[in-house]
């Protein structure tokens, strides 16, 4: 793993020379996008960037990593929606190269590992990591070898997203995610933490031993990750 600690601003830009430097090489890369608080300044950085010329995603074809089970993607808190509004919109990406995991009909969601295949493949995949080490929705205990699954959130991971809706009643109570596996296939993985919050998961993800327990642990065993983490993320290194 490659560890960068800087900014939370120098990382959004760092990040994006990444997709610079990749879509200067490959314009119809295949990218593996994340939601949450985590990314926004990067997809923030990308959206100036493709105003400003310096990058396009006309060619590009985007997979995301989940979605709420039961939430259309006009949903204000669905990961479609998500997506659209904090990025899709803003750069030059036809919408129909864009895919988030079905969450409304899961025969199609099942299909989401050939779909990626069929595109060739994810290049570059983004990464948050949850409290729990979660990647995606793949909470501890996920099998290493799964592909695209329902899942039933734990109750942590629905208190801390609570505070996009208007009470924890209103989470949703299952999501569809990549697999563990989905992930690993990505020739390249980001992964973005950021605050005091992740510290310890963090810590646990780099030097603690690779384990379902903490499902980003994994990513010890990928060739090509590149982890930047702020000062506060980076505290207990
Ligand atoms: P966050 O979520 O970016 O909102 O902290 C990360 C995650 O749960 O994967």
């Amino acid at each position: 793993m490659k560890i960068i600690i800087d900014t939370e601003e120098n990382i959004a830009k760092k990040a994006a020379q990444q997709y610079i430097d990749l879509l200067s090489k490959k314009p119809d890369a295949v990218l593996g996008y994340a939601t949450g608080s985590t990314p926004l300044g990067l997809y923030a950085e990308l959206a100036a960037l493709c105003d400003a010329g310096k990058i396009s995603f006309k060619d590009v074809t985007t997979f995301n990593l989940d979605e709420y089970v039961g939430l259309d993607g006009t949903h204000d808190q669905s990961y479609r929606y998500f997506m659209n509004t904090n990025l899709f919109e803003k750069i030059d990406i036809p919408i129909e190269k864009t895919h988030v995991p079905s969450g409304l009909d899961l025969d199609i969601a099942a299909e989401y590992d050939k779909d990626i295949e069929k595109a060739g493949g994810i290049d570059l995949q983004l990464l948050g990591i949850g409290v729990d080490g979660h990647i995606g929705f793949n909470e501890p205990g996920t099998p290493l070898d799964s592909i695209t699954h329902v899942v039933d959130l734990l109750e942590n991971t629905r208190e801390v997203n609570a505070r996009f809706f208007a009470s924890i009643d209103d989470v949703p109570t299952q999501a569809v995610t990549m697999g563990v596996k989905t992930v690993m296939n990505a020739r390249d993985i980001i992964l973005i933490a950021l605050g005091k919050s992740k510290a310890e998961i963090v810590e646990r993800m780099i030097n603690g031993p690779i384990t379902t327990d903490v499902p980003a642990s994994v990513l010890q065993l990928h060739p090509s990750v590149t982890v930047y983490l702020d000062s506060d993320a980076a505290a207990l290194l």
